[in-house]
């Protein structure tokens, strides 16, 4: 049997993991690279990215990059793979992580905020996995790991039309990417985060959002309505990708893999607490002019 040690390692291996100049990027970068990659900090924020790729080199030792990139422009992505290839070699792991988010009532969001959420969280993540998908599948290998939502797979608060059709797009595209690629070696996966506290959430709670819409107090619900009673730390989803990167998940493809504490399977209404019996519970009053059952 192949040693556990080994199964977890990416050693040898290059990594772009795109949005890595702060917040969940920048926490799986971390990972990444302890893990043994030569990795890439791929952001639209070159200086950031940078500074985030010395820091992560100094903190694991390894070798890590700062490039530049805006996922939205299909050009400036194929220089990003042609700058890492030349300089680094092959690609063996895109960690498809750049992603942006607002909050807009659906009957008040202007055209070009639906447009640019789309932009960066699908096309973006398209045009990564497209150049990606040409070079792994010459060399029949790669893994790429999208950086969903709970969104993907629910609808988690108000105000967020543009944001959870993006990250549903990304669930469809997880799982057509991974049926395309699985003959060439390739695996394709997601992680589906719940809340946390990155820079890009902070700014979003800063910036305030439309009337109606109480984004502190919709935090706080997202914490009350987690089993696990708590918002997801960056470093948690850096250590899922890591799982879902390395040989652990040599068998796991098109998998949509929730980082929630548990959101999703939150209680539906009528659900009994453990410890208490049914007959503790109250019963429902019957509807007036209807006979108790
Ligand atoms: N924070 C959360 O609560 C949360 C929950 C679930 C999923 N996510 C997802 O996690 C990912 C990271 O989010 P975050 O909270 O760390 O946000 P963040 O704003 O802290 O970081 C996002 C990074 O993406 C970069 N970026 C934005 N547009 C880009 C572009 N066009 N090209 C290249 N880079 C670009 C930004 O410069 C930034 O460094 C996103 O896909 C987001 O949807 C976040």
């Amino acid at each position: 049997m192949t040693p556990l040690e080994e199964l977890w390692s990416l050693q040898g291996q290059t990594a772009i993991v795109t949005g890595a100049a702060r917040g969940f990027g920048a926490a799986i970068a971390h990972r990444v690279s302890e893990a043994g990659a030569t990795v890439v900090v791929a952001d639209v924020r070159h200086d950031e990215a940078t500074a985030t790729a010395a820091r992560i080199a100094a903190e694991t030792g390894g070798s890590c990059h700062g490039q530049p990139v805006d996922v939205t422009d299909e050009a400036s992505v194929a220089r990003l793979f042609e700058a890492v290839e030349s300089e680094l070699g092959p690609v063996n792991l895109l960690v498809n992580n750049a992603g942006v988010f607002s909050n807009y009532y659906a009957s008040e969001l202007p055209a070009q905020e639906w447009t640019r959420i789309l932009d960066v969280n699908v096309t973006g993540t398209f045009f990564c996995s497209k150049a990606a998908a040409r070079r792994m599948q010459n060399r029949g290998a790669g893994v790429i790991v999208n950086v969903a939502s709970v969104d993907a797979l629910a609808s988690s608060a108000e105000g967020l039309v543009h944001y959870t059709t993006s990250k549903h797009a990304i669930a469809g595209m997880t799982k057509s990417l991974a049926m395309e690629l699985a003959p060439s070696g390739i695996r394709v996966n997601a992680v589906c985060p719940g809340a946390a506290m990155t820079e890009g959430a902070i700014e979003l709670i800063m910036d305030g959002a439309p009337d109606g819409i109480d984004i502190e107090a919709q935090w706080d619900g997202i914490v009350d309505r987690t089993p696990l009673g708590r918002l997801c730390q960056p470093d948690e989803v850096g250590r899922a990708v890591v799982f879902l990167a390395s040989d652990m998940a040599s068998f796991i493809t098109g998998v949509l893999l929730p980082v929630d504490g548990g959101i999703l399977v939150q209680p539906l209404e009528g659900y009994v607490p453990a410890g208490i019996s049914t007959g503790d519970m109250a019963r429902p009053d019957p509807v007036a002019g209807e006979d108790a059952p």
